[in-house]
């Protein structure tokens, strides 16, 4: 470990606990408080995670941190910004709920700050750029303390958003984690490598969900993950699904019927489709058939083709001989 690595980690302690002291201990820090328990977080959840605030300021985390660390080294870092024409410094992250993000090992190595109020033209989520500590396409949320849970349940669930994860935990789910709202990287599959094969990958039911989910698991299957897909009622994240229907029902109505690839297959390619237009049933079928393609198992070709001839009424001949066409192209 470098030296810059250990300073960046060192500030980054520092402003998590700036941070959190300015949500759980002052008024500025009252408005995002109530919002947090509004949302179902606990007083112990935003310590455990030393969750925190930050004021509406361009310089409070500069005065905290500017006696004890080159300026430079925090623009490195992700926590300042530099104007290069006044040569001044400002804090990067302001008036956000700040989630710090910790590596495999615990050490908060970069932030997610959350906006309270919908801003004209201000992103819902300010993160961290990449910096020395911190890859956003390599790093996990919650891996540190989700570790031997995984381990335990043989198992990891993967979602799309932290406040998934942090919904989940409240809900006495603790083997998940999340990626930083990116694509699945090969360093992602390793980390849940090393504790588990199998995982279930369940991320928001919306269009962009129903996209993340086929990359992640087509992702996830080629790098010989074990993988199963929980579908979502439309338009619901894990979190709000928990705050409806809570944890249990989540865990028996939406993990444990968790689709294998090819059943996931069959509903994402029909969304959109009108399957009384011949060409979208083609379309529908081509689709699936590719899919089908390139597994292996012929008990599994058998069921899905079964299933493909009974939503579409084209026989299973037919689809078993386009089947035929598709494999053979592939080899
Ligand atoms: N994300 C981001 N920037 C945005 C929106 C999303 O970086 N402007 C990332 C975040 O890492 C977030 C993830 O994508 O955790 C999932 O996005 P979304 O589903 O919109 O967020 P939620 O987790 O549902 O957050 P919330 O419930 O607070 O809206
Ligand atoms: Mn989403
Ligand atoms: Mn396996
Ligand atoms: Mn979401
Ligand atoms: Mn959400």
């Amino acid at each position: 470990e470098s030296h810059t690595e250990k300073l960046l980690k060192a500030a980054h302690a520092q402003a998590t606990q700036f941070y959190h002291h300015l949500l759980m201990n002052t008024v500025e820090g009252e408005r995002a408080l109530q919002y947090l328990y509004e949302r179902g977080f606990t007083e112990q959840q935003l310590i455990e995670h030393q969750i925190g605030w930050t004021l509406n300021q361009s310089d409070s985390l500069l005065h905290v941190l500017r006696d004890d660390y080159p300026l430079p080294l925090l623009v490195e870092g992700g926590l300042l910004t530099h104007f290069e024409d006044r040569d001044q410094y400002y804090d990067r992250f302001r008036e956000r709920i700040m989630f710090p993000l910790r590596n495999e090992r615990g050490e908060v190595v970069g932030f997610s700050g959350r906006i309270i109020e919908k801003k004209e033209g201000a992103p819902k989520y300010l993160n961290s750029p990449e910096t020395p500590i911190f890859k956003k396409n390599q790093l996990l949320y919650n891996l540190d303390r989700a570790k031997s849970p995984i381990r335990k349940a043989n198992e990891v669930i993967l979602f799309e958003g932290f406040m998934d994860t942090l919904a989940a935990e409240r809900e006495g789910i603790h083997e998940t984690v999340a990626v930083m709202g990116t694509a699945l990287s090969e360093q992602h599959i390793i980390q849940m490598r090393r504790l588990t094969n199998r995982l279930i990958i369940c991320c928001d039911g919306d269009d962009a969900g129903w996209e993340a989910s086929y990359r992640f698991s087509k992702f996830a299957t080629e790098h010989k993950m074990d993988v199963t897909i929980a579908i979502l009622p439309q338009n619901m994240d894990p979190d709000d699904y928990m705050k409806t229907y809570g944890g249990k029902q989540f865990r028996e109505r939406i993990l444990e019927m968790s689709h294998s690839f090819m059943s996931f297959m069959i509903q994402y390619a029909r969304r959109g489709k009108n399957l009384s237009l011949d060409y979208e049933v083609e379309q529908y079928i081509h689709e699936v058939l590719t899919e089908l393609a390139e597994r292996r198992s012929i008990i599994e070709r058998d069921l899905i083709i079964q299933q493909l001839a009974e939503l579409t009424t084209v026989q299973e001949a037919t689809l078993r001989e386009k089947l035929a066409q598709l494999t053979t192209r592939q080899v």
